[in-house]
């Protein structure tokens, strides 16, 4: 059992675990705990703003709300993107709202001011009726976020101090650009109101536990996650096994495993396997890497090997950016998450489908989408069964006598790592510290077990 009164001590956050395996329920629906993730927190980590495909020309720009914060993500130049505050210098008007285009810079809707895509004021009506000490030079100048490009996407942190972004998210960052995700293009783009803290919604995503419960459909009988030590082995079965929970996966999230991919593994159905199951799993693995690859690259994408990926180790579906965006690449293609708080009790989640595309053949810039709630019936069948415990889940928090979560720490582990990381920021850590930190909650979270968080 890992030793919590040291991490108590260190952090001295109100809520504080007792022991590593239970989570205080207060942390889920408390308002100044709340705060106190947005004070120390979310305003210290790098986050995902937009994807590089909603702002691919010069003057596009979208615009990332986070808390009481807008900021405008704009694509000054093919290798350039820069972030401001969206509020203008003059009466703080917010220049622009959702997403657009606007080539020739900002212009206030109110007076009339004017910035050029590098921030710079570039007009302002009528100047000479305002002091000079208020058109200093630089202040009237739109106020610049921290940003960076990376894994096809631009982040936003509102911390100066904070280290660079690919070191905030070491393991995963190395092992996300083997994937070479930068390549992915939006396919399909989703929105979802959870009526759930920020934490919980992330939580119903990052442990396997549940899936014999709330998707039995995944718990396919012959299948390598099914298969026990001894038993027959089948290798005919085994392939029609993995087939269908490619298939299954693929249609219950939309392209968590694309279509594309699907098809290239019904291909391989008569592919001859050895009788041992360790070898025809590795047999397996490597034909449908071989056929995916080589379906892919003959399209003309930039597809990785996925023998090298597993060869490192790096062959895993799920990895965590902390705090909130995760990447679930499998074969050619890839989920993607994104979670924002908009509330104690609210989150806004997104999903992505992302896929290869042949260069020059990518997909338009991706619209909007509607924001849905968790109950609406177009939701594909896998996350209608995640969101339908969700608000459950979080009523039943509130029932008294329920003082915490009680965790299985080999399987659920992530959950506590994650909290315990969480409350080195809410204690206000130095980043050399929480860097330390960050690489025990940048991995898979799928059963893993609790690690030590050293500071
Ligand atoms: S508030 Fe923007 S020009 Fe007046
Ligand atoms: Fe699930």
């Amino acid at each position: 059992m890992i030793d919590p009164s040291r991490e108590q001590k260190l952090s001295g956050v109100p809520f504080g675990l007792t022991r590593s395996d239970r989570i205080p329920v207060q942390r889920y629906y408390d308002r100044e705990f709340y705060e106190l993730e947005r004070d120390k927190l979310w305003s210290r980590v790098w986050q995902m703003a937009c994807r590089l495909e909603e702002i691919p020309n010069p003057g596009d720009y979208s615009v990332y709300n986070i808390f009481d914060q807008s900021v405008i993500v704009t694509r000054v130049d093919a290798k350039t993107v820069k972030a401001y505050h969206n509020s203008c210098r003059h009466r703080g008007v917010q220049l622009v709202q959702d997403r657009g285009s606007c080539p020739d810079g900002f212009t206030c809707p109110f007076h009339g001011w004017r910035y050029g895509l590098d921030g710079r004021n570039t007009a302002i009506p009528r100047r000479k009726t305002f002091a000079e000490h208020n058109l200093e030079p630089g202040d009237v100048d739109l106020v610049p976020v921290r940003s960076e490009v990376w894994g096809g996407c631009a982040w936003i942190n509102f911390d100066h101090n904070a280290p660079p972004l690919r070191q905030c998210f070491e393991p995963a960052a190395t092992i996300l650009d083997a994937w070479i995700v930068e390549s992915l293009r939006t396919e399909k783009w989703y929105a979802a109101h959870l009526p759930v803290n920020w934490k919980l919604a992330i939580e119903a995503f990052v442990e396997m536990y549940h899936v014999v419960q709330t998707h039995p459909q995944l718990d396919i009988p012959g299948m390598r996650y099914s298969l026990r030590p001894g038993a027959p082995f089948d290798p005919r079965a085994f392939i029609e096994a993995e087939i269908e929970y490619l298939r299954v996966l693929s249609d219950g999230m939309d392209g968590m495993v694309h279509a594309n991919d699907v098809r290239v593994a019904t291909g391989l159905r008569d592919y001859e396997l050895p009788a041992d199951p360790t070898l025809a799993i590795a047999t397996w693995n490597r034909a449908l890497n071989d056929a995916v690859m080589s379906w892919h690259r003959e399209r003309g994408t930039d597809m990785p090997d996925l023998n090298d990926l597993d060869a490192q180790g790096f062959n895993e579906t799920f990895y965590q950016c902390f705090p909130h965006y995760f990447v679930l690449p499998m074969y050619s293609s890839a989920s993607s998450y994104r979670f924002r708080p908009l509330g104690p009790e609210e989150t806004l989640m997104e999903i992505w489908s992302l896929t290869r595309f042949p260069e020059g053949e990518e997909p338009e810039r991706p619209s909007v989408p509607e924001v849905w709630e968790c109950d609406d019936p177009r939701w594909p069948p896998i996350p209608t069964q995640d969101f339908s415990n969700l608000p459950r889940q979080q009523k039943g928090l509130h029932a008294r006598g329920f003082e915490y979560m009680r965790l299985a720490g080999q399987i659920e582990g992530h959950i506590s790592n994650f909290h315990r990381l969480i409350d080195g920021f809410l204690a206000g850590l130095a980043h050399e510290r929480l860097c330390r930190a960050l690489p025990a909650v940048n991995v898979n979270p799928l059963d893993r077990s609790m690690v030590e968080i050293e500071f």
